[in-house]
């Protein structure tokens, strides 16, 4: 029998993939972002049985941190059970060398960070009711290492990863498994406007090929892990370099 999920950031990228592989293989899944028609189009093609519809699509703004208890309730409600969540929202504006936008900086904390705990606070106190279930964020590289090109976007990202750290240390003793995704490049909306390598190491994966890695890797036992493997030597690195050198590159 299939289990419950809910994937927060599921109308595009790295969500919609990891909803998408998860219907599949007959879960239930509850799909949350602000595009509720972008969703809804997207559940139709599963929830072709009416007596089984396998795909809940909830309209959800994931900054408007008040309503996330109640909407984790509703779909608690609905489903009877919830066997894991995925935070997948996040915005990354674009940011100039020389830019300090405070919007911009706000509304990447908001999204990527404590709209992420606002909605996995519920799931972590449900989670710790009932002695298991899963948690994974969608973390970055980025969270490694303050680089010059996006201060807060590295910011929302390292914090986030103190927060699954933490929340780990928590709730492995309840049986809850928590998990800290950090992918490399991923070709998404995200990356539209980036520059990326297109060949060799750090050519960016497309988002199915991403879930299906996160997908393994977590029903594996894995907790906190790089997306695809190979960054995580990118990150050994990154994370080694002396301050007072890392600062004269321009990464
Ligand atoms: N792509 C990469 O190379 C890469 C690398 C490392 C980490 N990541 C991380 O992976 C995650 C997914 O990003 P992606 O690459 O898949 O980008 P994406 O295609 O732009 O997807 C972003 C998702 O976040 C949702 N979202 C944004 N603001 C939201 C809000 N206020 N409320 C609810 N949902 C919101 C979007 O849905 P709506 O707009 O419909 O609300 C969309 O579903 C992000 O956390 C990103 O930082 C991406």
């Amino acid at each position: 029998m299939g289990k419950k999920f809910i994937v927060v950031g599921a109308s595009s990228g790295i969500g919609k993939a990891l909803a998408e592989q998860l219907l599949s293989e007959g879960n239930q899944v509850a799909l949350l972002a602000r595009r509720d028609k972008v969703l809804k189009e997207f559940a139709s093609k599963f929830n072709t049985d009416p007596k089984n519809r396998i795909a809940l699509t909830v309209k959800y703004d994931s900054t408007l941190f008040a309503s996330a208890k109640t909407v984790f309730a509703k779909i608690l409600k609905e489903f009877g059970s919830i066997d894991g969540i995925y935070y997948a929202s996040g915005v990354m504006p674009t940011v100039a060398p020389d830019e300090f936008s405070t919007d911009k900086d706000i509304a990447m904390i908001n999204t990527n960070l404590l709209g992420a705990i606002a909605i996995l606070n519920p799931a972590a106190e449900y989670f710790q009711s009932i002695g298991k279930g899963m948690i994974a964020g969608i973390s970055s590289i980025a969270g490694d290492r303050g680089r010059r090109g996006a201060p807060v976007y590295n910011t929302s990202k390292s914090a986030l990863n103190t927060y699954l750290e933490a929340l780990r240390n928590r709730l492995a003793v309840k049986g809850v498994q928590i998990v800290t995704i950090k992918p490399g490049f991923v070709s998404t909306d995200m990356l539209k406007d980036a520059k990326v390598p297109d060949k060799g190491f750090l050519k960016p994966i497309t988002p199915e090929a991403a879930a299906k890695i996160i997908i393994q890797k977590i029903s594996s036992g894995s907790e906190e892990f790089y997306v695809p493997g190979r960054w995580a030597l990118v990150g050994l690195i990154i994370r080694n370099i002396p301050s007072f050198i890392f600062r004269k590159l321009n990464i």
